[in-house]
């Protein structure tokens, strides 16, 4: 499978063009270009789409599209069952999704399952931009999307928000571009495994490679696209030997011995 071009495509549900969601969707995009992999950016701002009609259309004919043909939906799921990975963002509304990210969730899911699932084992990752309250809401309906279509969801170094309020201010939000970056790239990732190890000793090195937390978006697309995966990330099995699994003692010992400063900080969810 040499020469597999990967793609990723990013879906922006804000209404603001070029606004915050826009700039940690880029932020997750530009890590993955420098895996090699391609990678597309659409906003839905200004763009017509319409809810699902529950019509039933697409379980009838099965022609993995959507009965509404005067809109952008068509389009967009095509879009996503091109590509390798999705990356679907969204600003939180009312401590929500916003209504052109629903409207697309909606349809997309109901056409991949009339289709026997058109986005099985790609890659999903969600993304949302918040100014105070309501991301994790939003977060989880989103990967609610991936989780129904049987997809495949990276693990970050936090869950993937960006808090700011106007256009731009999420730049000066140091961990959330942090969470951004780390869910994209596979170097990062084995940065935040080996941090990981920091926060809680008892995990072994073989444990955090093969973990699926630390398998990153550009890897798992990777995967998706060839059937792949390198051999770094290849460790005979996920599962702790008999005695390993160790719960936290809560004694927080790693947080005064073995973490450095900046690590302790975001030790504390
Ligand atoms: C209609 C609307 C509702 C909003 N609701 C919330 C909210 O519930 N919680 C919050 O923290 N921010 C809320 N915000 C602020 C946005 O989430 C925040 O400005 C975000 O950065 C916008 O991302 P964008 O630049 O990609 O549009 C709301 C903004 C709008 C326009």
């Amino acid at each position: 499978m040499k020469g597999t071009q990967i793609k990723v495509v990013a879906l922006n549900g804000s209404a603001r063009k070029g606004g915050n969601t826009a700039i940690l969707l880029r932020t997750v995009l530009k890590e993955l270009e420098k895996e090699g992999i391609e990678t597309e950016l659409i906003e839905l701002s200004g763009a017509k789409i319409h809810g699902c009609l529950a019509c039933r259309e697409c379980s009838r004919k099965k022609d993995h599209r959507c009965a509404q043909k005067d809109d952008m939906g068509n389009a967009l799921i095509e879009k996503m069952e091109q590509a390798d990975g999705i990356l679907l963002g969204s600003p939180t509304y009312v401590a929500d999704i916003s209504p052109e990210i629903k409207a697309l969730m909606d349809r997309a899911c109901l056409v991949s399952r009339a289709n026997g699932g058109l986005f099985r084992r790609k890659v999903g990752a969600a993304v949302v931009a918040v100014r105070r309250a309501g991301a994790i809401h939003a977060f989880d309906a989103l990967n609610h999307f991936f989780l129904i279509s049987e997809m495949i969801i990276p693990g970050s170094s936090y869950w993937n928000i960006g808090i700011g309020l106007e256009k731009g201010d999420v730049e000066r939000d140091e961990e959330g571009i942090r969470t951004m970056t780390t869910v994209a790239a596979e170097e990062d990732q084995r940065l935040a495994g080996e941090q990981n190890k920091a926060y809680c000793p008892a995990v072994s090195n073989e444990t955090i490679l093969s973990s699926g937390s630390c398998r990153s978006m550009a890897v798992l697309a990777r995967v998706a696209a060839t059937g792949r995966i390198g051999p770094a990330l290849t460790a005979s099995s996920a599962r702790p030997s008999k005695g390993e699994l160790h719960g936290t003692n809560q004694n927080r010992s790693c947080s005064r011995k073995r973490c450095s400063a900046s690590w302790r900080q975001q030790a504390d969810p």
